[in-house]
């Protein structure tokens, strides 16, 4: 099974394992780097981590075309539905998971704040952990602080682990260090910075500090390319 990871800039990803196609976050057409266009990405599913517009805003438009299923957090799959009157949403919450066509997919904690564009309750904002179904381990830590129970999550044995470094709203680069030391991923790629002047980083010399300092490869993505293992 081959599982592909392309960057979308910002906290956007599209994700294919064993044939299917689905986003996380994804964010295109307010962003100044987004490689492809909302009218024109594919997904058979889509999962958000909270409800700030730069994560949920072209959710709506995509699904609708798409007809893929919306899985959030409860309050954010609601007014998927009651708002927006997508049909096809899946809302569960922190702890808990469901199972899906190319694995399981759970929400984490995370620390951040998730209201919705228009002012609506977002609920808790979330990371998403996904375990294939033949035991791969992605792990999407959404908007988050670095917070000391990535060490339980880490626990899983995580493949890939998709990482803020942006500072301002999320962690920075320094912080993003002690969550690779805590979730002991494999992988890891850099997400949630250079969208905007407010989140410019160095990712060259993250990647340096990455490698030098914990036992993670770092896999810095230009928007529009692909990981894959
Ligand atoms: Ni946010
Ligand atoms: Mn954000």
């Amino acid at each position: 099974m081959t599982i592909t990871i392309t960057w979308l800039g910002h906290a956007g990803f599209a994700l294919t394992i064993d044939g299917h196609q689905f986003l996380i976050d994804p964010f295109l057409s307010g962003s100044p780097v987004a490689p492809v266009s909302a009218d024109a990405i594919g997904a058979d599913f889509i999962l958000l981590t909270h409800g700030h517009g730069d994560h949920v805003m072209d959710t709506p438009a995509i699904a609708r075309r798409t007809g893929a299923t919306v899985v959030a957090n409860v309050e954010i799959a609601n007014w998927m539905g009651d708002k927006h009157g997508l049909e096809n949403v899946i809302g569960i919450n922190t702890g808990g998971g469901i199972k899906l066509p190319f694995g399981r997919v759970e929400l984490t904690i995370a620390h951040h704040s998730s209201g919705l564009p228009d002012g609506s309750y977002g609920g808790m904002p979330n990371g998403i952990l996904i375990f294939t179904n033949d035991g791969k381990t992605l792990y999407h830590a959404g908007d988050t602080a670095v917070f000391a129970e990535m060490e339980w999550i880490g626990d899983a044995g995580v493949d890939v682990a998709m990482l803020p470094i942006g500072d301002h709203y999320t962690m920075g680069p320094a912080a993003s260090l002690k969550a690779v030391s805590l979730l002991r991923p494999k992988v890891v790629i850099p997400m949630h910075y250079n969208t905007f002047d407010a989140i410019a980083q160095d990712a060259a010399a993250w990647a340096r500090r990455v490698a030098d300092e914990t036992s993670a490869k770092p896999v810095v993505l230009d928007p529009g390319c692909t990981y894959s293992l």
